[in-house]
């Protein structure tokens, strides 16, 4: 294949929401750029995660699609953390998979694209936001991947605290409970939906509560001892609610647009206090997935 090189611009997300475990995720005003090239030499291979996992989404794109170029080499610029439940290895797949496509003109859909992303990430609730932007419901169909878009509310900011140590996902999914009572269940079922419902619907004042969680959040909490005393300090901030983003360790609150370094201060104070050194960002949510910026 000639030397040819592609870039786009992928964004950061969070997953789960609280209680939406697996099925809720949005995409993050909070983007870095993925460059994947092409060529008939052999080139070194990329070293850091992203340029790793950017170039082996890449690589299995093209193979599936009957291209094995000599050299692909991935490059990452941007500040997303790595390994604090931000969707990075979700930001790096799509970056892969949405670059080697434009450099395979385009040839499959999108929806095709998220059956591989799928397959390489397991989970849909980070790859899917990463893909497409916005508030995603995102739920399974005997395999097939079904997702809903909800356009992010211009009025509403997440206000992110990024603890200094990461939590490996894997790791902490398997500490998590096996089965639920059926009013375990009916807990995290209702406040899933009313976390769908309070964005939609603008009522901010339900999401304290309906961000709660008795499904994946006790058991990371118990990796993360500082995790419900940082909520304690984000709500009594003025969060709206907040929660474990993913798999952790990033907290994320829910803020108004004027609250959000108050409230991001509060928790940065609050780790500290429990030794967790942190950084804080406060961001919008996207309605923009990964999008080609040069071909
Ligand atoms: N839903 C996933 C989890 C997101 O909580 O494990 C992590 O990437």
């Amino acid at each position: 294949m000639p030397d040819r090189s592609v870039t786009v611009r992928v964004p950061a997300t969070s997953a789960n929401l609280g209680p939406g475990f697996d099925s809720l995720g949005v995409a993050l005003d909070w983007t870095g750029l993925i460059t994947i090239r092409i060529s008939d030499d052999r080139q070194p291979s990329p070293d850091g995660p992203m340029e790793h996992m950017a170039a082996s989404a890449a690589l299995a794109l093209l193979e599936q699609a009957g291209e094995r170029p000599a050299g692909i080499v991935a490059t990452y610029e941007g500040d997303m953390p790595v390994g604090r439940g931000l969707g990075m290895s979700a930001a790096a797949r799509a970056g892969g998979l949405v670059a080697a496509n434009a450099l395979l003109g385009d040839r499959l859909t999108m929806e095709e694209l998220l059956a591989l992303a799928i397959r390489l990430e397991g989970h849909g609730d980070n790859i899917i936001p990463a893909l497409f932007g916005g508030v995603q419901v995102v739920m399974e169909d005997e395999g097939v991947p079904v997702h809903v878009k909800i356009v992010p509310p211009d009025d509403l900011r997440l206000a992110l605290l990024v603890p200094e140590f990461s939590m490996p996902t894997e790791e902490s999914r398997r500490l998590l409970p096996t089965s639920l009572t059926r009013n375990q269940a009916v807990h995290n079922i209702g406040r899933a939906a009313m976390v769908v419902a309070a964005i939609t619907q603008g009522r901010y004042d339900v999401l304290r509560t309906a961000v709660e969680d008795i499904l994946h959040q006790p058991a990371r909490g118990t990796l993360f001892p500082a995790m419900f005393p940082i909520f304690e300090a984000a709500r009594m901030a003025g969060a709206y609610g907040v929660y474990l983003s993913g798999g952790g360790s990033t907290i994320a609150a829910f803020v108004s647009p004027t609250n959000g370094e108050h409230v991001a201060g509060a928790m940065r104070e609050r780790a500290a206090a429990h030794g967790v050194d942190s950084v804080t960002r406060v961001v919008a949510m996207s309605n923009t997935g990964t999008e080609v910026v040069s071909r």
